[in-house]
Protein backbone atom coordinates (compact mmCIF):
# COMPACT_ATOMS: atom_id res chain seq x y z
CA UNK A 1 0.00 0.00 0.00
CA UNK A 2 2.92 2.52 1.33
CA UNK A 3 4.52 1.43 -2.11
CA UNK A 4 1.49 2.05 -4.44
CA UNK A 5 0.92 5.59 -2.19
CA UNK A 6 3.78 6.93 -3.12
CA UNK A 7 3.86 6.93 -6.44
CA UNK A 8 0.87 7.10 -6.73
CA UNK A 9 -0.66 9.77 -4.56
CA UNK A 10 -2.91 13.13 -5.73
CA UNK A 11 -0.64 16.47 -5.16
CA UNK A 12 -3.03 18.20 -2.50
CA UNK A 13 -2.27 21.34 -0.69
CA UNK A 14 -2.88 20.06 2.88
CA UNK A 15 0.14 16.71 2.24
CA UNK A 16 2.47 19.19 1.81
CA UNK A 17 3.40 19.57 5.17
CA UNK A 18 2.26 17.85 8.65
CA UNK A 19 0.63 20.86 10.39
CA UNK A 20 -2.14 20.20 12.27
CA UNK A 21 -3.96 23.07 11.60
CA UNK A 22 -3.97 22.97 7.86
CA UNK A 23 -4.27 19.31 8.23
CA UNK A 24 -7.37 20.17 10.88
CA UNK A 25 -9.29 22.09 8.26
CA UNK A 26 -8.44 19.60 5.03
CA UNK A 27 -10.27 17.15 7.39
CA UNK A 28 -13.23 18.40 8.62
CA UNK A 29 -13.87 19.93 4.78
CA UNK A 30 -13.70 16.87 3.14
CA UNK A 31 -15.82 15.42 5.40
CA UNK A 32 -19.03 14.62 3.40
CA UNK A 33 -17.30 16.65 0.34
CA UNK A 34 -15.37 15.90 -2.52
CA UNK A 35 -11.86 16.88 -3.22
CA UNK A 36 -12.58 18.71 -6.33
CA UNK A 37 -14.90 20.70 -4.18
CA UNK A 38 -12.68 21.60 -1.21
CA UNK A 39 -9.67 22.81 -3.35
CA UNK A 40 -10.33 26.18 -3.72
CA UNK A 41 -11.96 26.65 -0.60
CA UNK A 42 -9.15 25.22 1.08
CA UNK A 43 -7.08 27.83 -0.33
CA UNK A 44 -8.94 30.80 0.32
CA UNK A 45 -9.57 29.38 3.99
CA UNK A 46 -6.28 29.24 4.46
CA UNK A 47 -5.19 32.84 2.86
CA UNK A 48 -8.13 34.08 5.28
CA UNK A 49 -6.84 32.33 8.30
CA UNK A 50 -3.77 31.58 7.44
CA UNK A 51 -2.92 30.94 11.53
CA UNK A 52 -5.08 29.27 14.71
CA UNK A 53 -4.58 32.87 16.30
CA UNK A 54 -6.09 34.32 13.34
CA UNK A 55 -8.99 31.57 13.45
CA UNK A 56 -9.71 32.38 16.66
CA UNK A 57 -9.97 35.98 16.36
CA UNK A 58 -12.52 35.59 13.61
CA UNK A 59 -16.16 36.42 13.85
CA UNK A 60 -18.33 33.52 13.56
CA UNK A 61 -20.39 35.40 10.29
CA UNK A 62 -16.55 35.77 8.86
CA UNK A 63 -15.63 32.11 9.28
CA UNK A 64 -19.47 31.03 7.96
CA UNK A 65 -18.76 33.82 5.04
CA UNK A 66 -15.80 31.56 4.15
CA UNK A 67 -17.07 28.31 4.36
CA UNK A 68 -20.44 29.35 2.12
CA UNK A 69 -20.73 26.71 -0.82
CA UNK A 70 -19.24 23.82 1.24
CA UNK A 71 -22.50 22.93 2.90
CA UNK A 72 -23.03 21.53 6.22
CA UNK A 73 -22.13 24.32 8.59
CA UNK A 74 -22.03 22.66 11.59
CA UNK A 75 -18.62 21.67 10.89
CA UNK A 76 -17.45 25.43 10.33
CA UNK A 77 -19.13 26.23 13.61
CA UNK A 78 -17.63 23.72 15.64
CA UNK A 79 -14.32 23.98 14.50
CA UNK A 80 -14.37 27.37 15.38
CA UNK A 81 -15.45 26.81 18.37
CA UNK A 82 -12.59 24.30 19.21
CA UNK A 83 -9.91 26.40 17.73
CA UNK A 84 -11.08 29.24 20.60
CA UNK A 85 -10.88 26.77 23.19
CA UNK A 86 -7.43 25.90 22.11
CA UNK A 87 -6.54 29.32 21.78
CA UNK A 88 -7.85 30.24 25.39
CA UNK A 89 -7.57 27.35 27.29
CA UNK A 90 -4.24 25.51 26.21
CA UNK A 91 -2.56 28.69 25.17
CA UNK A 92 -2.65 27.65 21.17
CA UNK A 93 -1.32 24.27 21.87
CA UNK A 94 -2.53 21.47 19.70
CA UNK A 95 -3.69 18.30 21.48
CA UNK A 96 -1.29 15.55 20.43
CA UNK A 97 -3.69 11.89 21.00
CA UNK A 98 -6.48 11.08 19.01
CA UNK A 99 -7.94 10.54 22.21
CA UNK A 100 -7.23 14.38 23.31
CA UNK A 101 -8.53 15.68 19.66
CA UNK A 102 -11.84 13.62 20.10
CA UNK A 103 -12.94 15.50 23.47
CA UNK A 104 -12.43 18.56 21.62
CA UNK A 105 -15.67 19.79 20.19
CA UNK A 106 -17.01 18.62 16.32
CA UNK A 107 -13.79 15.50 16.71
CA UNK A 108 -15.08 12.18 16.38
CA UNK A 109 -13.36 9.26 15.92
CA UNK A 110 -12.37 9.47 12.38
CA UNK A 111 -11.40 13.45 12.24
CA UNK A 112 -9.33 12.85 15.99
CA UNK A 113 -7.43 9.65 14.53
CA UNK A 114 -6.63 11.56 10.85
CA UNK A 115 -5.12 14.34 12.84
CA UNK A 116 -3.36 12.76 14.99
CA UNK A 117 -1.96 9.72 13.07
CA UNK A 118 -1.18 12.34 9.79
CA UNK A 119 0.28 15.08 11.82
CA UNK A 120 1.85 13.87 14.85
CA UNK A 121 2.39 9.84 13.47
CA UNK A 122 0.59 8.17 16.27
CA UNK A 123 -0.35 4.53 15.33
CA UNK A 124 -4.06 4.82 15.27
CA UNK A 125 -6.48 3.93 12.01
CA UNK A 126 -9.13 5.70 10.09
CA UNK A 127 -12.30 4.20 8.87
CA UNK A 128 -14.57 6.25 6.43
CA UNK A 129 -16.54 5.73 3.57
CA UNK A 130 -13.91 5.00 1.19
CA UNK A 131 -12.13 2.47 4.05
CA UNK A 132 -14.77 0.50 4.69
CA UNK A 133 -15.45 -0.21 1.29
CA UNK A 134 -12.08 -1.71 0.30
CA UNK A 135 -11.66 -3.25 3.73
CA UNK A 136 -15.16 -4.81 2.51
CA UNK A 137 -13.86 -5.85 -0.83
CA UNK A 138 -10.69 -7.47 0.31
CA UNK A 139 -12.41 -9.52 2.67
CA UNK A 140 -15.29 -10.49 0.67
CA UNK A 141 -18.14 -9.37 3.19
CA UNK A 142 -20.00 -6.88 4.53
CA UNK A 143 -18.57 -7.09 8.13
CA UNK A 144 -20.12 -3.77 10.03
CA UNK A 145 -18.60 -0.76 11.23
CA UNK A 146 -16.84 -1.76 14.13
CA UNK A 147 -15.05 -4.58 12.99
CA UNK A 148 -13.64 -2.44 10.03
CA UNK A 149 -11.90 -0.61 12.30
CA UNK A 150 -10.65 -3.35 14.23
CA UNK A 151 -9.35 -4.65 10.78
CA UNK A 152 -7.88 -1.31 9.71
CA UNK A 153 -6.04 -1.48 13.33
CA UNK A 154 -4.49 -4.90 12.39
CA UNK A 155 -3.38 -3.45 8.85
CA UNK A 156 -2.10 -0.36 10.05
CA UNK A 157 1.93 0.56 8.98
CA UNK A 158 2.87 1.38 12.22
CA UNK A 159 6.18 3.64 10.98
CA UNK A 160 3.89 5.53 8.80
CA UNK A 161 0.24 5.18 10.29
CA UNK A 162 -0.76 9.03 8.80
CA UNK A 163 0.59 7.49 5.04
CA UNK A 164 -0.77 4.37 5.30
CA UNK A 165 -4.54 5.38 6.58
CA UNK A 166 -4.30 7.92 3.40
CA UNK A 167 -2.94 5.34 1.41
CA UNK A 168 -6.30 3.75 2.09
CA UNK A 169 -8.61 6.64 1.84
CA UNK A 170 -7.28 7.38 -1.71
CA UNK A 171 -7.27 3.68 -2.79
CA UNK A 172 -11.29 4.31 -2.28
CA UNK A 173 -11.57 7.37 -3.68
CA UNK A 174 -9.32 6.62 -7.01
CA UNK A 175 -9.64 2.67 -7.51
CA UNK A 176 -11.43 0.41 -5.32
CA UNK A 177 -14.53 3.22 -6.21
CA UNK A 178 -17.91 2.71 -5.49
CA UNK A 179 -18.86 1.65 -9.24
CA UNK A 180 -16.76 0.22 -12.04
CA UNK A 181 -13.30 -0.24 -10.01
CA UNK A 182 -10.50 -0.39 -11.37
CA UNK A 183 -9.45 -4.17 -9.99
CA UNK A 184 -6.26 -4.39 -12.69
CA UNK A 185 -4.41 -1.42 -10.90
CA UNK A 186 -5.11 -2.39 -7.30
CA UNK A 187 -2.17 -2.84 -5.16
CA UNK A 188 -4.44 -5.54 -2.86
CA UNK A 189 -5.84 -7.38 -6.14
CA UNK A 190 -3.94 -10.32 -5.27
CA UNK A 191 -5.10 -10.47 -1.79
CA UNK A 192 -8.41 -9.27 -2.52
CA UNK A 193 -11.45 -11.43 -2.03
CA UNK A 194 -14.34 -9.99 -4.51
CA UNK A 195 -12.04 -7.99 -7.02
CA UNK A 196 -14.47 -5.43 -7.02
CA UNK A 197 -17.81 -7.63 -7.00
CA UNK A 198 -19.52 -5.68 -3.98
CA UNK A 199 -22.94 -5.40 -5.02
CA UNK A 200 -22.99 -1.25 -5.00
CA UNK A 201 -25.81 0.13 -2.77
CA UNK A 202 -28.56 0.66 -3.82
CA UNK A 203 -29.20 4.29 -4.02
CA UNK A 204 -31.80 6.29 -2.56
CA UNK A 205 -34.04 7.51 -5.06
CA UNK A 206 -33.87 11.35 -5.01
CA UNK A 207 -36.02 13.91 -4.20
CA UNK A 208 -37.53 16.56 -6.22
CA UNK A 209 -38.58 20.28 -4.85
CA UNK A 210 -39.85 23.60 -6.57
CA UNK A 211 -38.22 26.85 -5.23
CA UNK A 212 -39.02 30.73 -6.06
CA UNK A 213 -36.56 33.35 -4.56
CA UNK A 214 -37.40 37.06 -4.85
CA UNK A 215 -34.73 39.36 -6.16
CA UNK A 216 -35.40 42.39 -4.82
CA UNK A 217 -32.48 45.51 -5.90
CA UNK A 218 -32.50 49.19 -4.97
CA UNK A 219 -29.55 50.82 -6.54
CA UNK A 220 -26.74 48.75 -5.61
CA UNK A 221 -28.05 47.02 -2.65
CA UNK A 222 -30.31 43.92 -2.35
CA UNK A 223 -32.50 42.32 0.04
CA UNK A 224 -31.60 39.57 1.88
CA UNK A 225 -33.02 37.41 4.53
CA UNK A 226 -31.48 35.39 7.19
CA UNK A 227 -32.14 32.08 7.95
CA UNK A 228 -33.70 31.29 11.79
CA UNK A 229 -30.73 30.37 14.02
CA UNK A 230 -32.72 27.11 15.02
CA UNK A 231 -32.90 26.26 11.59
CA UNK A 232 -31.82 22.38 11.15
CA UNK A 233 -30.07 23.57 7.93
CA UNK A 234 -27.54 26.50 7.49
CA UNK A 235 -28.83 28.28 10.42
CA UNK A 236 -28.05 32.28 10.25
CA UNK A 237 -26.85 32.00 6.91
CA UNK A 238 -28.29 34.62 4.55
CA UNK A 239 -30.50 33.94 1.27
CA UNK A 240 -33.09 35.35 -1.34
CA UNK A 241 -36.14 35.87 -0.12
CA UNK A 242 -38.36 33.21 -0.86
CA UNK A 243 -41.58 33.24 -2.50
CA UNK A 244 -44.55 31.09 -2.06
CA UNK A 245 -45.51 28.69 -4.83
CA UNK A 246 -48.29 29.91 -6.90
CA UNK A 247 -47.39 33.56 -6.12
CA UNK A 248 -45.31 33.61 -9.14
CA UNK A 249 -47.78 31.82 -11.68
CA UNK A 250 -47.37 33.32 -15.14
CA UNK A 251 -44.35 35.38 -14.75
CA UNK A 252 -40.71 34.78 -16.12
CA UNK A 253 -37.94 34.46 -14.58
CA UNK A 254 -34.86 35.74 -14.19
CA UNK A 255 -33.54 32.90 -14.04
CA UNK A 256 -33.51 28.50 -13.50
CA UNK A 257 -31.28 26.89 -12.55
CA UNK A 258 -30.67 23.13 -10.69
CA UNK A 259 -29.26 22.58 -7.60
CA UNK A 260 -28.49 19.22 -5.23
CA UNK A 261 -28.07 19.39 -1.97
CA UNK A 262 -27.73 15.75 -0.76
CA UNK A 263 -30.47 13.89 -2.03
CA UNK A 264 -32.71 16.63 -3.46
CA UNK A 265 -32.47 18.05 -6.76
CA UNK A 266 -34.49 21.69 -6.38
CA UNK A 267 -35.17 23.13 -9.31
CA UNK A 268 -34.96 26.69 -8.65
CA UNK A 269 -36.69 30.20 -10.07
CA UNK A 270 -35.42 33.75 -9.47
CA UNK A 271 -37.88 36.37 -9.92
CA UNK A 272 -37.31 40.41 -10.28
CA UNK A 273 -39.37 42.02 -7.47
CA UNK A 274 -40.48 45.30 -6.18
CA UNK A 275 -39.58 45.83 -2.88
CA UNK A 276 -42.83 46.31 -1.48
CA UNK A 277 -44.46 43.31 -2.85
CA UNK A 278 -42.10 41.49 -0.50
CA UNK A 279 -44.35 41.94 2.56
CA UNK A 280 -43.82 38.62 3.96
CA UNK A 281 -39.94 39.19 3.95
CA UNK A 282 -39.62 41.71 6.14
CA UNK A 283 -39.02 39.47 9.09
CA UNK A 284 -35.17 39.05 9.16
CA UNK A 285 -34.80 40.73 6.13
CA UNK A 286 -32.30 43.51 5.61
CA UNK A 287 -30.53 45.29 2.70
CA UNK A 288 -27.00 44.76 1.79
CA UNK A 289 -24.95 46.28 -0.08
CA UNK A 290 -22.88 44.10 -2.90
CA UNK A 291 -20.06 45.00 -1.06
CA UNK A 292 -21.05 44.12 1.92
CA UNK A 293 -22.63 40.62 0.33
CA UNK A 294 -18.77 39.53 -0.24
CA UNK A 295 -18.32 39.75 3.70
CA UNK A 296 -21.59 37.78 4.52
CA UNK A 297 -22.36 33.83 5.18
CA UNK A 298 -24.59 33.53 2.28
CA UNK A 299 -26.00 29.98 1.55
CA UNK A 300 -24.42 28.19 -1.30
CA UNK A 301 -27.44 28.33 -3.18
CA UNK A 302 -27.64 32.03 -2.74
CA UNK A 303 -24.04 32.47 -4.11
CA UNK A 304 -24.85 30.64 -7.26
CA UNK A 305 -27.94 32.58 -7.64
CA UNK A 306 -25.77 35.72 -7.85
CA UNK A 307 -23.11 34.43 -9.72
CA UNK A 308 -24.97 33.62 -12.60
CA UNK A 309 -26.78 36.38 -12.51
CA UNK A 310 -24.03 38.31 -12.83
CA UNK A 311 -22.59 36.63 -15.39
CA UNK A 312 -25.60 36.65 -17.45
CA UNK A 313 -26.06 40.38 -17.10
CA UNK A 314 -22.36 40.74 -17.32
CA UNK A 315 -22.30 43.55 -14.13
CA UNK A 316 -18.90 43.02 -12.42
CA UNK A 317 -19.99 44.55 -9.40
CA UNK A 318 -22.21 41.52 -8.60
CA UNK A 319 -19.89 39.05 -10.31
CA UNK A 320 -17.15 39.96 -7.41
CA UNK A 321 -20.06 39.29 -4.61
CA UNK A 322 -19.56 35.62 -5.47
CA UNK A 323 -16.00 35.98 -6.28
N1 LIG B 1 -10.33 11.96 2.75
C1 LIG B 1 -10.28 12.67 3.88
N2 LIG B 1 -9.02 12.95 4.23
C2 LIG B 1 -8.24 12.39 3.28
C3 LIG B 1 -6.86 12.33 3.08
N3 LIG B 1 -6.02 12.90 3.94
N4 LIG B 1 -6.44 11.65 2.00
C4 LIG B 1 -7.30 11.09 1.17
N5 LIG B 1 -8.59 11.13 1.28
C5 LIG B 1 -9.08 11.77 2.34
Amino acid sequence: MLRWYDTNRRDLPWRRNRDPYRIWISEIMLQQTRVAAVLDHYARFLRRFPTIKSLAAARESSVLAMWSGLGYYHRARRMHQAVKLIARERRGRFPRTAEDWASLPGIGRYTAAAIASISFGEAVAVVDGNVERVLQRLHGEAQGKEAAWQQAGILLDRKRPGDFNQAMMELGATICTPRAPQCPLCPLNLFCESRGAERPRLQAARKRQAISYALARRSSSLLLVRRPAEASLMAGMWELPSLPPGLTNGAVPLLQLRHSITDTDYHVAVFAMLPDQLHDAATNAQWFTYRQCQRLPLTGLTRKVLRRLALASNDSTVESICR
